[in-house]
C-alpha cells in the first residue's frame, strides 16, 4: 500500500465553527429562547440553558482546546440581542465580551471569523414582524454599523447571514424554526428580504473597514434525480435552483430569480468577497405529486450511503468535489464554512472527516480556490429544534459538569491540522476503513 501524505496549500485556514445562541448559554432575549419555552417545538423538551457556557468564560478554555489542536483559525457568531437588548438601547458591555473573545482568539494566533446573524435576532426584531417586514433591512444594518465599528480592529472576516437558504426553509416551508409558518410564498419574501439585507449589510461594512472581506455561508446539498425520468429531473433543477443557487446567484448577478418571479435587484449585485460554503449530506430526488408544501418533491439519501447517528446525514464525500464545482460558478474564493456529523459514539466522524478533506483536497489540486475549512463544531452544543439529542463536537459535554470528553476526531483533526495535510499514517491509526480508498 502506498505511503504518502496530501497537503494543502500554504496558509490554508483550520478551524471549527460555532454560533451563539448554540454555545453561550443564558441566551433569553431572542427568538430561540421564546421558542423553546413552547411546548412540543424542541425534541424532548430541551433548553439551552447554559448551553457550554461561553457567556460565563468557558470560551478561554475551549480556544486553549483548538490551539492545542493546531487549529489557526475559528469561526464564532455574535448574538445581535445582546448587542442591541432594545431598539433603543445598545449593550456596551456585551461588545466588551465579544472584543475580548476576538482578542483572545488573536492572542492564540487564530484568524477569527465573525458571523453577524446565525438563526437568531432579538425578541423584538420579531415582534415587529422580523424577516417578513422589510423594515428589517436597515434595523439589520444599523446592527451590523455598531457591531463592526467595535470589533473591527480585531477581525476582517465577515459573514452576514449563515445558511439564509437553510433559515428560510426551516422556518416559513417546513416551519420547525422561530416562527414556525409553512408558507411557501413568505419563504419567497424572506428569502429576498434576506438578500437585501445581507447586500445592505455588505455596502456598511466596506464602507467602515477598507480591508474587510465579507461573505454569507450558503448551504449546499445535492439534489440527485432519483431516475432518468423527467419529472424527478424537473424538481431536482428547480428544488436546486431555489435551495442552492437564488441566495448567491442574487449576490452575483443583482438578479433574484425564484419560482414565480424574477426580480432586478441592482443593489445586490457584486456583494461577496468569498462564498461560504456549508456542506453535510445530499439528496436523492422524486417527483412526487402528494407534496405541494415541498415543490411536488420527496427526498431520501443515497442507497448504501452510512448514516449518521440521528440518521440526518448521509456519508458522501463525493458531496463535497460538486459543492465547490458548483460554488465555482460565483466567481469568488470559497471557504467551507461548515461540514460535520452528528456522532456521539465517534464511529462514523473519523471516516467522514478524512474522506471529504481528501474530496476537497482533490478539487483544491484541480485549481478551484478554497481557502479554509471549519468543521463542525468544537464541543456538543445546542442543536435547534433537535435540542441536546445529537453531538457533532470534536468534543463532548458533560452538561451536568460542563466537563468536556475528548473524542478521537479531536486529535485526528489536530493532526490533520499540525501538518497541514491527511497523511496515510493519520487515516490508518484513526480511519482505517479509509486507507484503502485513499491511499489505494
Ligand atoms: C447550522 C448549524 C447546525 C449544523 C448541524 C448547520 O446547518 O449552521 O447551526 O448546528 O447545521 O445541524
Amino acid at each position: 500500500m502506498p505511503r504518502g501524505t496530501y497537503f494543502f496549500t500554504k496558509d490554508f485556514l483550520w478551524g471549527t465553527a460555532t454560533s451563539a445562541h448554540q454555545v453561550e448559554g443564558r441566551n433569553e432575549n431572542n427568538t430561540w429562547y421564546a421558542w423553546e419555552q413552547e411546548d412540543g417545538r424542541i425534541l424532548e423538551g430541551h433548553q439551552s440553558g447554559l448551553a457550554c457556557d461561553w457567556w460565563s468564560g468557558r470560551w478561554r478554555e475551549d480556544f486553549d482546546r483548538a490551539q492545542a489542536g493546531s487549529q489557526n483559525a475559528h469561526r464564532l457568531s455574535i448574538e445581535w440581542s445582546r448587542i442591541q437588548p432594545a431598539p433603543d438601547r445598545w449593550d456596551e458591555d456585551a461588545l466588551d465580551r465579544y472584543r475580548e473573545m476576538l482578542v483572545g482568539l488573536r492572542d492564540r494566533k487564530m484568524t477569527p471569523m465573525v458571523t453577524l446573524h446565525h438563526f437568531s435576532e432579538p425578541f423584538w426584531v420579531a415582534e415587529m414582524g422580523g424577516w417578513e417586514n422589510e423594515a428589517i433591512i436597515e434595523l439589520f444594518a444599523a446592527y451590523v454599523r455598531k457591531a463592526v465599528e467595535a470589533l473591527m480592529p480585531y477581525c476582517q472576516l465577515w459573514v452576514t447571514i449563515n445558511e439564509p437558504n437553510v433559515f428560510a426553509f426551516s422556518a416559513f416551508v417546513d416551519g420547525v424554526f422561530p416562527p414556525g409558518k409553512k408558507d411557501l410564498k413568505q419563504a419567497e419574501l424572506v428569502l429576498q428580504h434576506l438578500v437585501r439585507t445581507h447586500a445592505r449589510a455588505y455596502h456598511v461594512i466596506h464602507e467602515l473597514q477598507e480591508s474587510a472581506r465579507v461573505g454569507a455561508a450558503v448551504n449546499y446539498r445535492g439534489f440527485i434525480p432519483a431516475t432518468w425520468l423527467p419529472g424527478d429531473r424537473i424538481v431536482a433543477k428547480v428544488f436546486s435552483k431555489i435551495f442552492n443557487d437564488a441566495f448567491p446567484h442574487a449576490l452575483q448577478t443583482g438578479v433574484f430569480d425564484v419560482i414565480h418571479k424574477k426580480q432586478s435587484l441592482p443593489e445586490t449585485a457584486d456583494t461577496q468577497d468569498f462564498l461560504g460554503l456549508n456542506y453535510y449530506t445530499c439528496d436523492k430526488i422524486r417527483f412526487s405529486p402528494f407534496a405541494p408544501g415541498r415543490f411536488f418533491s420527496r427526498q431520501f439519501f443515497p442507497k448504501g450511503a452510512l448514516l449518521s447517528e440521528s440518521g440526518t446525514i448521509a456519508h458522501v464525500p463525493g458531496g463535497m468535489v460538486d459543492a465547490v464545482k458548483w460554488g465555482h460558478q460565483f466567481g469568488v474564493p470559497m471557504i467551507i464554512t461548515e461540514n460535520g456529523v452528528d456522532d456521539g459514539e465517534d464511529d462514523l466522524r473519523p471516516q467522514y472527516l478524512v474522506e471529504h478533506l481528501h474530496a476537497l483536497w482533490r478539487v483544491i489540486n484541480n485549481n478551484y480556490p478554497v481557502e479554509g475549512y471549519f468543521h463542525w463544531t468544537l464541543v456538543d452544543n445546542f442543536e435547534w429544534e433537535r435540542g441536546w439529542t445529537q453531538h457533532f463536537g470534536l468534543w463532548g459535554l458533560d452538561r451536568e459538569t460542563q466537563a468536556r470528553v475528548r473524542r478521537p476526531s479531536a486529535d485526528l483533526f489536530a493532526e490533520i491540522c499540525r501538518t497541514n495535510g491527511i497523511s496515510s499514517e493519520v487515516v490508518e491509526k484513526y480511519a482505517p476503513d479509509a486507507l484503502s480508498k485513499l491511499f489505494p
